[in-house]
């Protein structure tokens, strides 16, 4: 996995609009996965800066609340729109994200595995980490081939949405995140480095689900020093990156 470690949390959003942005740069239609949480709120408020840019972006995302529908200021559908779709140029039929405002979780599972083969998988994944070590709803024991189903989720996790969310969600399985071409981990904050450390210094493992981008082929983790502050290479990995081969270099 890459690490790459920034001062602060604006300057880690500055570094992964910048990933995002060259990825557009690359394919103007892109596979775009989605994440939730607070950590990709600076991400989108720097991607809202280039509207036209994803006019043909085609959007997935990892997890939504079972009984949610987008209406919801709760659900994540909700959260989408607030904070990057009504602020993009966009079109709808480009719009895959997992809906919770369904009678059956499975089917809707099989519905988004299916939409993201017919677009031949996802480019590039934006993923964030619970302090339990989840990704997506991949709570602490979800199986490293997981695909997208539902999932019971932890009362801490509930706790992190304020309490009064549904206990049931849908999620993209850890082997469903494994398949996308590149993946891009967000972690701010001290609250994060003991499972950050976890995730790229510890043992591969279900209870620790982000320890399977270890691993994922192009794997990213953009870190803030806070949340970077309890791995043992920290000065290892900067030094990597401010000498790892650029496209380009003589
Ligand atoms: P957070 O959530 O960004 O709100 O910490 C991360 C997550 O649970 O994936």
């Amino acid at each position: 996995m890459e690490i790459i470690i920034e001062p602060d949390a604006g300057a880690l959003a500055d570094r992964a609009a910048q990933i995002v942005f060259a990825e557009l740069a690359r394919k103007p239609d892109l596979v775009l996965g989605l994440a939730t949480g607070r950590t990709p709120i600076g991400l989108y408020e720097r991607l809202r800066t280039k509207p036209e840019a994803f006019a043909d972006v085609r959007f997935f995302n990892l997890d939504e609340f079972f009984g949610l529908g987008p209406s919801d200021p709760n659900s994540f559908n909700a959260f989408f729109y607030k904070h990057l779709l009504n602020h993009v140029k966009f079109q709808a039929k480009n719009v895959h994200l997992l809906r919770g405002d369904v009678k059956d979780l499975e089917e809707q599972a099989q519905l988004v595995e299916d939409r993201i083969k017919v677009v031949g998988g996802i480019d590039l994944q934006i993923l964030g980490i619970g302090r339990n070590g989840h990704i997506g709803f991949n709570e602490p024991g979800s199986s490293l081939g997981s695909r997208t189903r539902p999932k019971t989720l932890e009362p801490e996790t509930v706790a992190h949405y304020g309490g009064s969310i549904p206990n049931l969600a849908i999620t993209m399985g850890v082997g469903t995140i494994m398949e996308a071409r590149r993946c891009l981990m967000l972690a701010s904050g001290a609250d994060k480095a003991e499972i950050v450390c976890r995730m790229v210094e510890g043992p591969i493992m279900s209870e620790v689900p982000a320890t399977a981008l270890q691993m994922h082929p192009r794997a990213a983790a953009v870190l803030d020093e806070a949340a970077a502050s309890k791995l043992k290479r920290r000065d290892y990995y900067k030094w990597v990156f401010a000498n790892k081969w650029r496209v380009g270099q003589k």
